[in-house]
């Protein structure tokens, strides 16, 4: 090349770059104002959900033959080993911590909008059910439906003692040791100590996939029902309502498909739910919904399936 063709090249880029300047600051002021228009946005996304999302304990059946429950030893009861109180510890802080709080204060993030608060176990006043070894028990058992304590029935009895009997010994001021009374009752109305018969279960993912290959008319049921609500999540107040009150809308659908039970009413619908909502895809927030809003997600299930 010659020197004067390379300046002329030189020129050439010298005036591509000072003409395409203007454009290039037009682009960066338009990121600019994106960015700033969108902060709401921005932050927003960033603040903790309010309302407890259980989604990460939500976990499936394991495939379980119908059997006795073993026993639950007396001296489990009576005076609990260091080992179980580990595991009692272990269960509590994965299951119940989120909302009573890691040292049982009630204070857990999960409960922070809760109404009624989840219990403290360190104080001895208002208790629903009650503090005595009985009644905890039969909480854990039935759960409190109406107020947002869920039923943990489905844990082994083992597990169940052991976390009574954590929180007794590490959170509760004055718990009583179980005396032989104690425990008989306990026997007459749970045969805690005897064992009893529990049903077999099937993984939830399991009993969709039986649908789908058993069971045409429920499959297509389904498969109608999951499509009308991608569809209507939007425009619908009770598809809407549905979609926030489920951690997976197709597990939940098709539990709803499954049992149909839950279509004798309102009260019918959430005992169901409440039952096994560790498991049926719906979220805790569900015992807690208003109302209102429960008969109109209610009233759109119901046309639904
Ligand atoms: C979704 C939040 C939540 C989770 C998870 C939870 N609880 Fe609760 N629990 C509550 C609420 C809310 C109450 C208060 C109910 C009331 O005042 O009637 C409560 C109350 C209780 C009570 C007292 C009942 C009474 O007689 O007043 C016990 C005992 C209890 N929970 C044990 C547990 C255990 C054990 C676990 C874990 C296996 C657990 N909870 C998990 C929300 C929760």
């Amino acid at each position: 090349m010659s020197e004067k063709k390379m300046r002329k090249c030189d020129n050439y880029a010298f005036t591509l770059l000072a003409s395409s300047y203007p454009y290039l600051l037009i682009v960066l002021v338009g990121i600019g104002a994106y960015y700033a228009f969108n902060m709401g946005k921005i932050y927003q996304n960033s603040l903790p959900a309010r309302l407890f999302d259980s989604s990460y304990i939500v976990k499936d059946y394991p495939i379980a033959e119908p059997k006795v429950v073993k026993a639950v030893d007396e001296a489990m009861l009576k005076n609990p080993t260091p080992q179980l109180i580990a595991l009692g510890k272990e269960k509590f802080n994965t299951l119940c911590a989120a909302c009573h709080g890691a040292d049982g204060k009630g204070d857990g993030a999960a409960g922070a909008a809760m109404n009624p608060k989840p219990r403290n176990f360190h104080s001895n006043e208002g208790w629903t059910n009650g503090p005595d070894f009985l009644n905890m028990w039969k909480t854990l058992q039935e759960g409190i439906p109406s107020k947002g304590m869920a039923a943990y029935g489905v844990l082994p009895a083992e597990e169940r003692v052991a976390m009574i009997q954590y929180i007794r010994t590490t959170f509760m001021q004055n718990a009583e040791k179980l005396t032989d009374a104690d425990i008989k009752k306990l026997d007459d109305q749970y045969q805690i100590t005897k064992g009893n018969s529990q049903p077999g279960t099937i993984p939830v993912s399991g009993a969709i996939a039986r649908i789908t290959k058993e069971n045409d008319e429920n499959a297509k049921k389904l498969a109608s029902a999951i499509s009308a609500l991608e569809k209507n999540v939007k425009n619908d107040e009770g598809a809407n309502l549905f979609y926030h009150s489920v951690v997976d809308y197709k597990t939940a659908l098709s539990f709803l498909v499954e049992n149909q039970s839950w279509k004798d009413g309102k009260d019918a619908f959430v005992k169901m739910v409440n039952k096994n909502i560790d498991v049926n895809g719906f979220k805790y927030k569900l015992l807690t919904m208003d109302d209102n809003d429960l008969e109109k997600m209610f009233s759109w299930l119901k046309a639904l399936l």
